[in-house]
């Protein structure tokens, strides 16, 4: 992918009033996925700066709620149908146990990069494997999910996670994403009871 797909969608989120140009990755997934819909109470981790947020509060609608978490505050005012948990979210567990259960576990988590790919890989995994444990605790019978991983040795431990999980496991990797980047997301639709 070139540059030149980069600075556009670097130039449309500035135009869109969007914070990180991320929110195009969600955009693309959730039209191929279908993921949200009025009035459901979705989970958002690693929201800041808080594009994926304002997205999905559109998206939900005033009837609907989105639960923002991250360790950084966001940098947008907070929509009235969204929540902020200000933390690590594997530390918060119990408070997002208590305000679900969710409709929809969306995970933008990455870990601040070292260079070193095998760390970088390994730390996003266990990211994932945080957003999954979340999923499967705080996730309603039939729920959707999408979590971000860097591709690596333990990418296929990952998939099989959601596989236990998940009716339907997809491989989604968004125009957005930046051609250097390993990132996928992985996708699970129809959480089993
Ligand atoms: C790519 S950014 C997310 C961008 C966001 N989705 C948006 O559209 O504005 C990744 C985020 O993951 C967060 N993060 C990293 N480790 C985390 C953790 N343990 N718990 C929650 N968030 C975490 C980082 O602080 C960072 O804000």
């Amino acid at each position: 992918m070139g540059s030149r797909r980069q600075d556009h969608f670097a130039r449309r989120a500035r135009q869109e009033n969007f914070p990180a140009r991320s929110v195009y990755k969600l955009e693309e997934i959730d039209r191929r996925l279908q993921l949200t819909r009025p009035g459901q109470h979705v989970l958002d981790l690693g929201a800041a700066p808080g594009s994926w947020t304002l997205y999905l509060c559109r998206a939900v609608g005033p009837h609907g709620l989105v639960l923002a978490v991250d360790p950084h505050d966001l940098h947008v005012p907070l929509p009235p149908n969204a929540r902020f948990l200000r933390g690590p979210a594997a530390d918060l567990a119990d408070e997002i146990a208590a305000a679900g259960p969710f409709d929809l576990v969306l995970s933008d988590m990455a870990p601040a990069t070292t260079g070193d790919r095998a760390t970088d890989q390994f730390r996003s995994f266990e990211l994932f494997s945080t957003a999954a444990d979340l999923a499967a605790r705080s996730g309603r019978d039939g729920s959707s999910f999408a979590g971000k991983i860097f591709q690596g040795s333990s990418f296929e431990e990952a998939r099989a996670r959601l596989r236990d999980l998940f009716i339907d496991v997809r491989v989604v990797r968004p125009k957005a994403t930046r051609s250097e980047s390993y990132e996928v997301f992985l996708c699970g639709i129809g959480k089993k009871s």
